[in-house]
């Protein structure tokens, strides 16, 4: 039994994350697997950095980011793609009230992990993009890792007025940092500039009345919150007390037992928390189990 999967297990028998449906779910890493093409062992390519046009609409090199390993939308039956219905499944349920019923703003999804490195913005960009590409339901990408905020980066996009002056500002509204993507149903919310007082922006009633407006006035959108290391910071828990659903993404065989133990009783508060191991090897999966790479065939 793995160290994870002990933790996992004791956790659940605690009552302090829901696992349901998403058992299953683990996201191998290209390095480690030889058998997924390594798309990234192949040069970082250069995103030419996109300014907002007319009415905030920004265009993303899709090509580039597909070469950089993230869901490409012209491959819907890739290995990515498919982990990443399965992953979203679960969640979209529970926003339908499918499964549970009293989760507050269910609609809004904290990605979150112990510590640096384990795969946050990954899996933000991949479920914002699995989501937008393949459902009648609009996501919105918030990049609150305002400490090092890595979303407008990674999609290219250049740095422009985010979550921050937002929540700095009151004349600063919602339609001013929201930047519509090519992409229909993507809008993204970037970090915005450094703030010496980020993390008491963050806990502030503005940011509070900002979960509960997004929640509210756009129920059928899904908002997704990329966030800073839970056990780094204290601004992924503040955030993850504004939110219905967390989930927290454990690099496998990396993460030590008693550090995922401490995340989870961070996040004893939260309605909803599921686990995303990432990183994974092929034979792998959440709880050990011989994992068979493409088990869920494709769509
Ligand atoms: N399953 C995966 N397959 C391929 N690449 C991955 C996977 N998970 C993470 N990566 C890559 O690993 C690196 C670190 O991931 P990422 O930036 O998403 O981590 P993070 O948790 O957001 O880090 P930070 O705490 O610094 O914000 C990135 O280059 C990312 O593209
Ligand atoms: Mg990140």
């Amino acid at each position: 039994m793995s160290i994870i999967e002990n933790a996992l297990k004791k956790a659940n028998k605690q009552g302090l994350i829901d696992n349901r449906n998403i058992e299953d779910v683990a996201i191998p890493h290209p390095e480690l697997d030889p058998a997924i093409e390594n798309k990234q062992s192949e040069p970082m390519l250069a995103h030419t950095e996109v300014q907002k046009g007319p009415d905030n609409l920004v265009s993303i090199n899709w090509e580039i980011l597909a070469a950089e390993g993230f869901i490409d939308h012209n491959d819907a039956k890739s290995q990515l793609a498919e982990e990443f219905r399965v992953i979203k499944r679960p969640l979209v349920n529970n926003i339908q009230g499918v499964d549970v019923n009293g989760i507050s703003r269910p609609n809004l999804i904290l990605i979150c992990s112990s510590l640096p490195g384990e795969g946050k913005t990954f899996i933000s960009i991949n479920l914002a993009l699995s989501i937008a590409n393949e459902m009648d339901k609009s996501v919105l990408l918030i990049d609150a890792d305002v400490e090092k905020p890595s979303i407008s980066k990674q999609l290219g996009i250049k740095q422009s007025p985010g979550l921050i002056e937002y929540l700095e500002n009151d004349k600063v509204t919602f339609s001013d940092i929201l930047l519509k993507t090519d992409l229909p149903n993507l809008s993204v919310i970037p970090a915005g500039k450094r703030h010496k007082y980020s993390t008491e922006l963050l806990s502030s009633q503005r940011m509070y009345l900002f979960a509960e407006e997004v929640s509210r006035r756009y129920k059928d959108r899904i908002v997704i919150f990329d966030s800073p290391p839970l056990l780094v910071a204290t601004q992924a828990q503040i955030l993850a007390e504004l939110v219905g659903q967390v989930v927290l993404v454990i690099a496998a065989e990396e993460t030590p037992q008693n550090v995922v133990n401490e995340s989870i009783a961070k996040l004893s508060n939260c309605d909803v928390v599921m686990t995303l191991l990432n990183k994974t090897r092929k034979e792998m999966d959440l709880y050990g189990h011989s994992y068979s790479y493409g088990k869920y065939g494709h769509a």
